[in-house]
């Protein structure tokens, strides 16, 4: 569903992206784990078209999206979810939701899709009708994942949902990531949480100082001393 070939992303003279290659499949969690400054936002920006890469091919669903801008590539069923990315405070959860819907082009598809995404979120059920300012870390986190949910991504692009969170918010956090797999939502989980994503992951990547330096499964990863040590970093 995304492939990347050989992609290197610049910022004036600094290299954030190295020759990165990597694949993410229909209904598969692939993380993405790296130290700070590793490169993953800046990799996150390229594939969501926020920032066009200085070389290399980015497909999704068969279309080359490499020179496609951020509107275009979201228009195809992409949805990227960059760091800390804000609500609109003031207004109600349930107006959060449906103004991510706004692609589905009409108010009652928006109110129907509001039906299905609801119940993966039951936390924020109850808390319809207060404005987001009112809600706690976690349950931001989940209005913020919900809201994407609400224009019915192909693939989820999702940077450090767990900042900030508490041990306990940020694994509920990635439990509900995991379950959107079962609706056939690909994801690209990018965390510095290595443990916990890796948790969850079919898949994982391990990026540092801008290249891909460990790929397969999640167990493989965590098992690896050296690995953890040198490259999945500490939480912040
Ligand atoms: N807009 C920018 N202008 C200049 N340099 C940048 C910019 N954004 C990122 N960089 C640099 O690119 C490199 C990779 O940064 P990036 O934010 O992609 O890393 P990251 O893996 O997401 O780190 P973190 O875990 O801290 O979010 C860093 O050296 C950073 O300083
Ligand atoms: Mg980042």
């Amino acid at each position: 569903m995304l492939e990347l070939e050989h992609v290197t992303v610049r910022h004036g003279a600094t290299i954030a992206v190295r020759d990165v290659s990597l694949s993410v499949t229909a209904g598969e969690l692939v993380a993405l784990v790296g130290p700070n400054g590793a490169g993953k936002s800046s990799l996150a920006r390229a594939i969501a078209g926020a920032h066009r890469p200085a070389g290399g091919v980015i497909r999704f669903a068969g279309i080359d999206i490499t020179r496609l801008d951020a509107p275009a590539i979201s228009a195809l069923g992409l949805t990227h979810l960059p760091e800390g990315r804000p609500l609109a405070l003031t207004l109600t959860a349930r107006d959060n939701l449906l103004s991510g819907a706004y692609v589905l082009g009409s108010m009652a598809r928006a109110h129907e899709r509001l039906r299905e995404v609801l119940p993966m979120f039951p936390a924020l059920a109850t808390r319809l009708d207060q404005p987001a300012a009112l809600l706690s870390g976690g349950e931001r986190q989940w209005l913020v994942v919900a809201r994407a949910l609400m224009a019915r991504p192909r693939l989820l692009l999702i940077d450090e949902p767990t900042l900030g969170l508490g041990p306990r918010a940020a694994r509920e956090t990635l439990d509900v990531i995991a379950g959107l797999r079962a609706s056939g939502t690909a994801i690209l989980l990018i965390e510095q949480n290595a443990a916990l994503a890796l948790g969850v992951a079919d898949r994982a990547l391990a990026m540092s100082a801008g290249r891909i330096v460990a790929e397969g499964a999640p167990r493989s990863l965590l098992d690896d001393a050296g690995l953890a040590d040198r490259y999945l970093g500490e939480r912040r």
